[in-house]
């Protein structure tokens, strides 16, 4: 089957401001978010990356997004290069907790105002709408605006409004973080439908729990490096109990990760 995002090498340094440093308690001038990573994904899967806080994870995602600019290795989207920015929006959706909804806006108004930017007619951005409101049941809500929402209902917003243009590559950074069981379940349930609409989908999560309900192969990046990527049912017989977690703790010992 055909690749839908090759990562090849990622490596990805930040240029540590005064700030930073000062709440780092840190000397070094640099941060390596992003060391060794790659992997591969393909159609009709959800590939989860799996971490502790800091791996790597967000910086890997910004960097398939075309939202920073890797320093060294390869990154290919839907057989495009990085540079093919502008092509590459069209066929991802990307959702991360640092973005945010304008308050002012309401459901119905930012769904239009982002499908928008994807030229499609406005036909097809209200068919899209009435589908997607309907699935996450934000119809009642499409008029109040999104600062008077549940944390809920404003993240089922933000997901509905990253899908408007129907990408092919579903990019979610931590999707279930801070949602209550309910919400986070409709959520988990519709990456398994556009999953099996042969759509592919790349999560990040420090979760274990999430990847063995949710994923069909994972990657464990630990201190910014892939340490191991494979299907999650080959990663689960690693270990004698078929346990996804005393595989992560022995890589995470391996790669130089303290136990506190
Ligand atoms: N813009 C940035 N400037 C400086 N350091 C950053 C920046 N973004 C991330 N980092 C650092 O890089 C490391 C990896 O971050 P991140 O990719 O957010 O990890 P994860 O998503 O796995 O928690 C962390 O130590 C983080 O503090
Ligand atoms: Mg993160």
């Amino acid at each position: 089957m055909k690749e839908t995002v090759i990562v090849k090498n990622l490596k990805k340094t930040f240029v540590l401001s005064r700030k930073q440093r000062a709440l780092n308690k840190s000397k070094e001038k640099k941060k390596v978010a992003v060391e060794d990573v790659s992997f591969v994904t393909y159609p009709h899967e959800i590939f989860g990356l799996l971490g502790p806080n800091g791996a790597g994870k967000t910086t890997t995602l910004r960097c398939i997004a075309t939202l920073i600019k890797p320093d060294k290795g390869e990154i290919i989207v839907d057989g495009l290069p990085l540079h093919e920015e502008i092509q590459i929006k069209k066929r991802i959706a990307f959702l991360t907790n640092e973005l945010k909804l304008e308050d002012q806006m309401t459901p119905a108004y930012a769904f239009r105002y982002y499908a928008k930017f994807y030229d499609l007619s406005d036909a097809i951005i209200e068919e899209r709408k009435e589908k997607l409101f309907n699935r996450f049941g934000i119809n009642e809500f499409e008029e109040v605006k999104i600062g008077d929402l549940s944390s809920g209902m404003k993240q089922k917003t933000s997901i509905v409004v990253s899908l408007a243009h129907d990408p092919s590559i579903i990019i979610f950074d931590e999707p279930t973080n801070g949602l209550d069981v309910i919400t986070a379940r409709t959520v988990t349930d519709y990456l398994k439908e556009l999953r099996d609409e042969g759509k592919t989908i790349i999560i990040s999560t420090h979760i274990m729990g999430i990847v063995e309900k949710l994923c069909d192969r994972v990657g464990i990046i630990i201190q910014g490096k892939m340490t191991l990527c494979d299907t999650v049912e080959n990663v689960k017989k690693l270990s004698p109990n078929q346990d996804i977690e005393d595989v992560f703790f022995d890589l995470y010992q391996q790669y130089g990760g303290e136990l506190t």
